[in-house]
């Protein structure tokens, strides 16, 4: 983890309230793990002393990029930014996700800016698999080509029918896995909204099916020290914190009590 003044190179909207930032940070992006995220620090925010945990998009070299959505102060002012001015960011933090198991078929399942957090999976994985992408419209499915160029299939649902197949993540999901399922040993990579992640989890625990949630809990310092993040996790016949922050954000779904995450 470092703390570095990084350089804006590009920056701009890419659809809907979705907007691509890409800097200069090479002593960040030459440590990025597949589902880290950085902090950062909004500049012309002196009022709001917190930084923002965005997960990192894309790692090449010298350079970093996030992909966020405008939901509130610090999105909405994140996008003044213009290329040449700096910012201060915090990381790689926190424990991203594993390389796919030997033997197992990757599956990754995104909604919305969820699949900022898979990109890095689905390129440095040596097994190419099929990725699942869901929203509420077209706005929220995100960089489809760009997946496919890395050799990744990609299933798409909206939940208002304006993309892809009509309905939710986990009813492609769960078509895919009676039609083709059975013929590989699925491992499931997930980011989304917490409901997507609770029925991923559900569908690997009935399959018996190795599965990684990235939690994307609020933050507070990001590094560990102020337990805003905490979740309830398995400890034996027992139950104990983690840090989405230290611990997480990716997390065995095995170990997280789910029906205590909020
Ligand atoms: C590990 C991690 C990775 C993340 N990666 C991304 C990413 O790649 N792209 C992206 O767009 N966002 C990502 N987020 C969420 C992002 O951090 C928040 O959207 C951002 O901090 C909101 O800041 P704001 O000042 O604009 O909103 P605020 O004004 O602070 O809040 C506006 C609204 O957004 C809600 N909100 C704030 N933080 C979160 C959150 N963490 N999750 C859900 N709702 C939240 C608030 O409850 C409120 O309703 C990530 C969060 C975490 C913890
Ligand atoms: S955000 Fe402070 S401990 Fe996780």
């Amino acid at each position: 983890m470092q703390l570095e003044q990084a350089t804006v190179i590009a920056h701009a909207p890419i659809q809907g309230s979705y907007n691509l930032l890409q800097m200069r940070a090479p002593g960040v992006a030459a440590r990025v793990q597949p589902g880290q995220f950085i902090h950062v620090k909004v500049p012309y925010l002196e009022e709001c002393i917190l930084r923002r945990p965005f997960s990192i998009f894309r790692a090449d070299g010298e350079s970093l990029s996030i992909l966020y959505k405008d939901v509130g102060k610090g999105t909405r002012t994140l996008q003044y930014l213009e290329p040449g001015e700096s910012l201060s960011i915090l990381g790689p933090l926190g424990h991203g996700f594993p390389e796919v198991s030997a033997g197992h078929f990757p599956v990754l399942i995104a909604g919305g800016y969820g699949m900022a957090a898979l990109y890095l999976v689905a390129q440095r994985s040596p097994v190419k698999g099929v990725a699942f992408f869901g929203g509420r419209s077209a706005q929220d499915i995100l960089c489809v080509p760009e997946f496919e160029a890395l050799g990744w299939k990609v299933l798409v649902t909206t939940e208002d029918g304006s993309l892809g197949q009509r309905g939710l993540v986990t009813d492609a999901l769960d078509a895919w896995w009676a039609r083709e399922g059975s013929a590989h040993s699925p491992e499931l990579f997930v980011c989304g909204p917490g409901g997507m992640l609770k029925a991923a989890a559900r569908r690997a625990e009935e399959r018996n099916c190795p599965a990684w949630t990235s939690v994307d809990n609020n933050m507070g310092c990001g590094v560990g020290a102020c337990l805003t993040c905490v979740l309830k996790v398995k400890d034996g016949e027992s139950w104990t914190w983690a840090r989405a922050c230290r611990e997480g954000p990716v997390f065995n779904s095995r170990d997280i009590l789910w029906e205590e995450l909020a």
